[in-house]
């Protein structure tokens, strides 16, 4: 009698007899968001909310071994935040957590915007979103900017015939495909108070925050590490400065400010060593000088341009 019990539980189906943690571990989930959390500096609400919501998901499945509550979990989920602030990086790993959990098969991300989904004329926006559908199916969907799919100024907007498929497919194959919808957060309030269908349809809502100085300067960092560059200590200095500067000016859009800024500030070094007589040493290769950051535009007065 207690032989048998002990050899159902050792059965492969049986499967149940891991701990959370341990599936945890050995799903994959831990080591997608040990990677999440490495990648990304600071957005500590968001990086809680991906794990509650890998927790919740973990939990369900653990449920379901038992026979508990089968249903499937609404997973379709809202974005918001500024640009720059992560958002799509942060989808691309919700889907690989999904796919890791078994909640989407394939794991990919397919990225759109209104263009991707509406036609211009009579006809064009129903094939035109079902392919994009039939290509993110398995996967995530993620809209960015997505309440542009609502123009309540046009009298017969065909954002509307997307919409009311997107709605269609997120209610009834959501087995098989997660949306995300992403943009500004206060465009997106807007865009739910008008399409309440779309409003209710979606389980999860992540404010994504801007960054602070000082974070913007980690992200700088980490960034260039990957590279195999350094800013030496002038340098660095110089960038916060540049930093602050930035952040003050118009088309600022957070860590990918940060980017194209170390992308123009590597390219003024290049040009730096190209024009130089002195024999290069190694070191010169992978270190950043103040001259290479000052010389932006945002130092000068009347800048405006993203340089
Ligand atoms: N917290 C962060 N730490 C490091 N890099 C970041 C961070 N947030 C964004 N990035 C980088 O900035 C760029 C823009 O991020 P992205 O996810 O495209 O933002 P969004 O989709 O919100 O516009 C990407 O190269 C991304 O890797
Ligand atoms: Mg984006």
């Amino acid at each position: 009698m207690e032989a048998e019990v002990l050899e159902a539980a050792a059965s492969p189906e049986a499967g149940a007899a891991l701990s959370p943690r341990q599936l945890f571990e050995s799903s994959g989930v831990k080591s997608v968001l040990t990677q999440l959390d490495a990648e990304l500096v600071g957005l500590a609400p968001v990086k809680g909310r991906i794990r509650d919501i890998a927790a919740l998901l973990l939990v369900d499945k653990l449920r379901a071994q038992q026979g508990l509550n089968s249903q499937p979990p609404s997973l379709h989920m809202c974005f918001t935040g500024n640009p720059g602030t992560g958002k799509t990086t942060v989808a691309l790993r919700m889907a690989e957590v999904l796919k890791q959990l078994g909640y989407v098969r394939k794991g990919h991300l397919v990225a759109v915007t209104r263009d991707d989904l509406v036609g211009q004329f009579i006809g064009h926006t129903a094939p035109k979103t079902r392919e994009v559908l039939k290509k993110a199916m398995g996967g995530v969907l993620f809209i960015d900017e997505a309440y542009y799919l609502y123009r309540p100024e046009n009298e017969r907007d065909y954002g509307q015939e997307a919409i009311e498929i997107l709605l269609q497919v997120m209610e009834n194959q959501r087995e098989d495909i997660v949306v995300i919808l992403a943009g500004y957060k206060d465009r997106m309030q807007t865009f739910f108070g008008s399409n309440p269908g779309m409003a209710s349809r979606i389980a999860h809502h992540i404010d994504f925050p801007d960054y602070d100085e000082a974070e913007l300067l980690r992200i700088a960092q980490l960034m260039l590490q990957k590279l195999h560059y350094r800013l030496d200590d002038e340098a660095e200095e110089a960038f916060a400065r540049y930093i602050a500067l930035r952040r003050l000016q118009p088309h600022f859009a957070n860590a990918r400010s940060i980017r194209n800024a170390l992308d123009r500030i590597r390219l003024r070094h290049a040009t730096r060593l190209f024009d130089s007589d002195t024999p290069l040493q190694p070191d010169d290769l992978v270190t950043l000088e103040a001259a290479d950051v000052l010389a932006s535009r945002v130092f000068s007065t009347s800048a405006t341009a993203d340089t």
